[in-house]
């Protein structure tokens, strides 16, 4: 079979997200239809499209005469990518116009060469006028809702959460201390080739130079090392599970944070990760195995807990909530186009539900970590804060930490070029 010309598999996987497919569902299948030498190409190409997405999308309305049809979803993908590499990747712009032009013939739409050659060539003449015409959401290529939230509740940090959710994010992993010392894998590391540098706020936190890929990672078959960004890192830290204790991870695909809480204390009682999705539990299962760590999995729906998980029974729960993902959109830039502002609300009411569903299964005097990849107070403080009006045998704990911004119920890291990504944590313990 011959490999998927790279820039028509762009352009379907960005198609797709244009029709309101994730990146996880569109990018795969491409991947593995593209030449081996062209994967990185092509994730480069998504990704970056797509961190730039609403930037292109602007520029390109004011190029098109009048909007693609539904059908030619693909074509307006191939487009973005090819607006994309006139301004963000070192492809030289003759080379890019031709092989984007090119492209149309891949996609069966050879109607559109000369449309393609000329949009691409009108940018290339008018860049300057065309962006100094964008308003700022769109300049700061964010949809302009998440854009305005931004800067009203972070004014002092807009700009830099803004910069940082269009780079491309640190790859960092983190250490199992089960197996080896930080200090080693730094040195190991190093004996590889592969430049890497201690984190700042974990203990077992390495954030490597440049992203490898998993495989080339000593070691990591073996379960030496996850890959977990530093901000997620803190859940098991600020958790504090002790020997001999039960701890629920409400929400725990693909386990990255429940493998994180057995490393830190390999003597306890049973760690259950339940999530409600069974095949991202899958996930879960592959990385205890590859870490050589037990845990209970459970499918099951926090908001209503199977019946079998008994009243009181948790030391400490985990609730890693579903969220908007605003804290990581440099890692999940198909979210700038998909997510819509009537979402938060929905999801500020599941997040609500959660926390209801799981608080009788904890101990009094026990804990519950709340935590979401959001940095919009709907979906944290004033989530926390709903909850604790609503539940009288609730209290907050304050987050005593050095990292991060202190909020009304909790403590929100934000994302940084370079650095974490942004987390928000609240503590609840249960009263008598
Ligand atoms: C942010 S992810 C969790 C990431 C995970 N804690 C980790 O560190 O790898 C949120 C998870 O919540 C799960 N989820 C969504 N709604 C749920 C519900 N009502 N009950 C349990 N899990 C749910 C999703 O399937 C998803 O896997």
């Amino acid at each position: 079979m011959t490999a998927l010309d790279v820039r028509a598999a762009a352009a379907g996987v960005i198609g797709d997200v244009l029709g309101g497919h994730s990146l996880n569902q569109a990018l795969p299948s491409r991947l593995s239809r593209v030449g081996e030498r062209d994967r990185s190409l092509l994730q480069q190409l998504c990704y970056g499209t797509l961190r730039q997405g609403p930037r292109l999308q602007a520029v390109l309305g004011l190029l098109l005469e009048k909007p693609l049809r539904e059908k030619d979803r693909d074509l307006q993908g191939l487009l973005l990518c090819g607006l994309y590499q006139l301004d963000g990747t070192r492809v030289p712009d003759h080379a890019a116009v031709a092989a984007t032009v090119d492209a149309t013939g891949v996609l069966k739409k050879h109607w559109a060469k000369g449309l393609t050659n000329a949009v691409l060539r009108r940018y290339l003449r008018e860049r300057e006028q065309l962006l100094q015409t964008l308003d700022r959401a769109a300049a700061a290529s964010h949809p302009p809702w998440l854009f305005q939230r931004i800067v009203e509740q972070w004014p002092a940090a807009a700009a830099a959460v803004i910069e940082a959710n269009n780079q491309q994010p640190p790859m960092t992993v983190r250490v199992n201390n089960l197996r080896l010392s930080r200090k080693s894998y730094l040195a190991a590391l190093q004996k590889e080739g592969i430049a890497a540098t201690a984190g700042d706020l974990s203990p077992h936190a390495i954030q490597l130079a440049f992203p490898k890929d998993v495989w080339e990672l000593p070691g990591f078959l073996a379960g030496a090392v996850s890959v977990q960004d530093e901000a997620a890192q803190m859940a098991a830290m600020l958790l504090q599970a002790g020997a001999g204790e039960r701890v629920l991870d409400a929400c725990a695909a693909p386990g990255g944070k429940a493998c994180h809480i057995l490393e830190l204390q390999p003597g306890l009682a049973e760690l259950v990760a339940m999530d409600i999705n069974t095949a991202r539990l899958q996930k879960v299962s592959e990385n205890l195995q590859r870490l050589g760590l037990e845990a209970t999995l459970l499918t099951g729906d926090a908001t209503h807990p199977p019946a079998h998980l008994e009243s009181a029974s948790f030391d400490r729960i985990l609730v890693d909530a579903p969220c908007s993902a605003s804290g990581v959109l440099r890692r999940h830039p198909d979210v700038k186009l998909l997510r819509r502002e009537r979402d938060i609300a929905q999801l500020a009411e599941q997040q609500r539900c959660i926390l209801k569903g799981l608080w009788p299964l904890l101990k009094v005097g026990g804990s519950l970590l709340y935590a979401t990849c959001s940095i919009l107070d709907e979906e944290n403080s004033q989530v926390v804060h709903r909850f604790l009006t609503e539940q009288g045998d609730a209290t907050l704990s304050s987050i005593n930490s050095s990292w991060g911004e202190a909020t009304a119920c909790g403590r929100q890291l934000l994302p940084s070029t370079g650095g974490p990504d942004g987390l928000f944590y609240a503590l609840l313990r249960k009263t008598g």
